[in-house]
């Protein structure tokens, strides 16, 4: 009899929280402990143990969230000839026919590959949409989207954007007749008022590189559809293991596969994917009519970073945290940019469109200059010197001289990247090794910095001698 009324209970507690989950959507999408959530503990609470409350989780978001990385496990699919687990590799060029049109779905490796075709496959489905590109860089994909378009058209684009994306935009794109217009993106209001009859694109990064200011892709979507041009979301920063720009509205969204999907910073490459399938087409005719492919080998390479990425990225946004929070109490500091601090102008938003903030964090010096951040980038043990970023191992560049060297200073500045600002690549090493190393590479900048000046004053004192 007790056992009947329970299960009576149960299946009363299991409608009414099915019944609020879905009559509230919104609260019930990225929070791993949501309002549906909270509301059948309370109720639990009164009749159930504890350990049937750990039961019931089951039945919450914290099982969808499981769901979600053995779906992506399991969209990886093994080969359907051999059983091979693993996605196999096929490295040719051609294929077969057995006479001419008559083949087996594949014709030449430029059109179509396996291993490409199972990558584009996983990455659809990832980001949620209908169609996936791969190509053979992030600016190819980029440049591929850019190929939509047609003289006179316009891009509005979001001021603080990834250097090579600019130098293409605006060395190669504005000779063929496509404007430009840099926008700071992160007040909605701004992109609104910077639209014009022949602006065709938006195009966004959010979080940006590298002063991760975040932009509100679900606002900027609908400003987009009511003025009917595209909306395209350089999504590498947050990858889709955080955030997934065509469930907010976006149209497109592109990735340089080569930061966290990749994951160990061994290749090079870019993944584009629609909502629309139609609008897929064109971007996999654009792929083959100027042949921007990515190889067999390197898809199978993201195909096998793509495996471990929810674990990667939630250890980076665990050390990306503790570092941000760390440089923030920091006296050398002046600013320090990260999604995931309270201090972040859109913090809000942030929380709001994605599951994490991310691994990268940059930051600015009270000594502004180009001389004190390459003292800084020159003195760390760990964090390596070098583009790029979204691997295993901690990486630091200066943007002024490295990544946005193409971009005019004034231009440079005027986005907020200045001239000391650092970008950190936050690794998988332990937390508390990496702050030791940026702690001792402050120590021993300050050190270089006394020494200086003491030479420079003495030097005045010398001439004053004289
Ligand atoms: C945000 C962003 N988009 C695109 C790219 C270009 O990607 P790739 O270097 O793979 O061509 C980069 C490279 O750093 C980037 O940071």
């Amino acid at each position: 009899m007790l056992i009947h009324i329970l299960k009576i209970l149960k299946a009363h507690l299991i409608l009414s929280g099915e019944l609020f989950c879905f009559l509230n959507p919104e609260k019930n999408k990225n929070s791993p402990i949501n309002t549906s959530h909270f509301f059948l503990e309370k109720y639990s609470k009164i009749y159930f143990s504890h350990s049937f409350i750990l039961r019931f989780r089951g039945y919450g978001v914290n099982q969808k969230k499981m769901s979600n990385a053995t779906e992506l496990i399991h969209s990886i699919p093994t080969d359907p000839l051999t059983g091979s687990l693993s996605v196999p590799i096929y490295q040719t060029s051609t294929y077969v026919q057995e006479a001419p049109g008559v083949n087996k779905g594949y014709d030449y490796a430029r059109s179509n590959n396996p291993t490409r075709g199972t990558l584009e496959d996983i990455i659809a489905k990832l980001e949620k949409g209908s169609i996936g590109i791969a190509f053979g860089s992030g600016l190819a994909a980029i440049d591929a989207v850019v190929k939509l378009l047609k003289t006179g058209d316009e891009i509005l684009a979001v001021d603080d954007i990834y250097g090579g994306a600019f130098r293409l935009f605006t060395h190669i794109y504005e000779k063929f007749g496509i404007k430009i217009n840099y926008v700071d993106t992160t007040n909605v209001e701004n992109v609104f008022n910077a639209l014009t009859p022949a602006t065709k694109l938006i195009w966004l990064e959010t979080p940006t590189n590298p002063t991760l200011k975040i932009s509100d892709i679900r606002a900027i979507a609908q400003v987009a559809k009511a003025h009917g041009c595209l909306l395209c979301v350089d999504n590498t920063f947050a990858s889709p293991a955080l955030q997934q720009p065509l469930t907010l509205g976006a149209d497109i969204v592109v990735h340089s596969a080569t930061k966290y999907l990749g994951g160990h910073s061994d290749l090079i490459a870019g993944l584009v994917v629609t909502k629309e399938k139609a609008l897929g087409e064109k971007i996999k005719f654009i792929q083959n009519a100027s042949g921007a492919i990515l190889a067999p080998f390197d898809s199978w390479l993201v195909i096998r970073g793509i495996e471990t990425l929810p674990l990667r990225i939630q250890q980076h946004c665990r050390n990306a945290q503790a570092v941000a929070e760390y440089l923030e109490t920091h006296p050398a500091i002046d600013k320090v940019f990260y999604p995931g601090l309270k201090s972040h102008f859109n913090h809000g938003i942030a929380k709001k469109q994605s599951k994490g903030f991310g691994g990268i964090v940059s930051f600015t010096l009270k000594n502004d200059t180009a001389k004190a951040a390459t003292a800084f980038v020159t003195s760390t043990k760990y964090f390596k010197l070098a583009e790029s970023l979204g691997g295993v191992k901690s990486l630091l560049c200066h943007p002024a001289q490295m990544t946005h060297k193409s971009i005019p200073d004034e231009k440079r500045r005027a986005a907020g990247v200045a001239d000391s600002l650092v970008r950190l690549s936050v690794g998988l090493e332990e937390v508390e090794d990496l702050i030791a190393d940026l702690h001792q590479a402050f120590e021993r900048t300050n050190h270089a910095a006394t020494i200086l000046k003491n030479q420079e004053s003495k030097l005045v004192a010398n001439s004053i001698n004289r």
